[in-house]
């Protein structure tokens, strides 16, 4: 049995983590043991067997070299700590890591393996130890189109995003509530009165999340009740990073960095708690008819679920309310566009925190044992 440490597992994407690994008994097949930054020598969390010791220093090399895998959702900053020191000290095991610090090194491999399995066995019989989870927007859209993807029916694709505050973190989620209540709090009297006018009550929303108090620490500006149009830090060339992240990612993670699919848009941050929505515009190599297309998306992976192009089907089936906390990637809104036969639109919906985080790290650690 590998023994496994774990990093980061407390905090919000490692909860997750734990989760996931607790409802597919993962635990039985490995010895975890498990790290923290500020416990070291309390008591592990239970995960249903016996000889777990008590927390490790995460900051203990020595003790990390005894690791065959280390799995870290302890964020970047720990990696660029810890990582490099580990590998100078002669480690040799697995590193699977949640931040984006080592996804587009050349030692490094994009794991998303409903999509690149392909990638990553080749990856492992090179002896290729760093396996990364990608950018959760780049994930969610590559097993929404694994099919087009698959079979290579892409020109190019424009991703518009819909970005949940989770994306940004736990103090934002909160934010994002805390915002939401003063904003309510603000005309509470008013909405319980049906014949008070709603101009009124939009301009004191208005002055309410444009005033000093609005508790805007983590966003910086307002959410609710609007949108943020930035996500991540700004590159020279006018794009964020994030935006940026979608071409780079979704073609290390394909294996075809040197032939790269283009795929560029604008990422959004809305008032969305976990799921991340996208609306893509896609340019097919060819004309296929949209009952092609969908069937073609249907069969790629046991998580994409084609939405009829519908109005209740896609109010039902196609948002963040259904979607959160499960693992489906619903995909719809598949159209035709104006613009000609090859060009088609679709919309995708996906826990930003499953599929866009923790999943694919907790499958790696699978693939490792086979
Ligand atoms: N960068 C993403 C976001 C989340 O801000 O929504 C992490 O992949």
């Amino acid at each position: 049995m590998k023994r496994v440490g774990l990093v980061g597992w407390r905090g919000m994407v490692g909860s997750v983590l734990m989760q996931r690994m607790r409802e597919e008994n993962d635990f039985a097949d490995i010895d975890p043991v498990f790290f923290s930054t500020s416990q070291t020598g309390k008591p592990a969390p239970d995960v249903g067997k016996e000889g777990v010791p008590p927390l490790q220093d995460a900051f203990d090399i020595d003790t990390l070299k005894t690791m065959d895998v280390i799995v870290t959702c302890q964020g970047g900053d720990y990696t660029t700590e810890v990582y490099q020191k580990l590998r100078d000290a002669g480690w040799q095991g697995y590193w699977i890591d949640a931040a984006s610090t080592l996804r587009m090194v050349d030692h490094s491999v994009i794991v998303l393996d409903p999509v690149n399995r392909n990638v990553i066995d080749a990856a492992l019989d090179k002896g290729v130890k760093d396996y990364i989870g990608g950018n959760c927007t780049v994930s969610l859209m590559m097993l929404a189109l694994g099919g087009l993807l698959e079979q290579d029916l892409i020109e190019w694709v424009s991703p518009m995003t819909y970005q949940a505050a989770s994306g940004s973190g736990a103090k934002h989620m909160r934010e994002l509530l805390n915002q939401m209540g003063a904003l309510n709090g603000a005309v509470k009297s008013e909405l319980e009165d049906p014949s008070s006018a709603i101009l009124d009550i939009d301009r004191k929303v208005t002055d309410t999340m444009r005033s000093g108090e609005f508790p805007t620490d983590n966003f910086g500006v307002p959410l609710a009740g609007s949108l943020i149009p930035f996500i991540d830090k700004q590159l020279d060339n006018g794009m964020s990073k994030e935006e940026w992240k979608a071409g780079v990612e979704t073609n290390k993670i394909l294996g075809r960095s040197d032939n790269p699919i283009p795929i560029d848009g604008l990422c959004v941050r809305i008032g969305a708690m976990r799921s991340h929505s996208q609306a893509l515009t896609i340019k097919l190599k060819k004309d296929l008819s949209v009952s092609e297309i969908e069937s073609t998306l249907a069969g790629a992976n046991d998580w994409v679920k084609v939405i009829p192009n519908e109005k209740d089907a896609t109010m039902e089936e196609l948002t963040p309310a259904k979607v959160t906390g499960t693992l489906s990637i619903p995909i719809g809104r598949i159209r035709k566009l104006s613009m000609g036969p090859e060009y088609i639109s679709a919309f995708t919906v996906g826990d930003q925190l499953l599929w866009g985080a923790a999943e694919p790290l907790r499958r790696m650690l699978r693939i490792l044992q086979e």
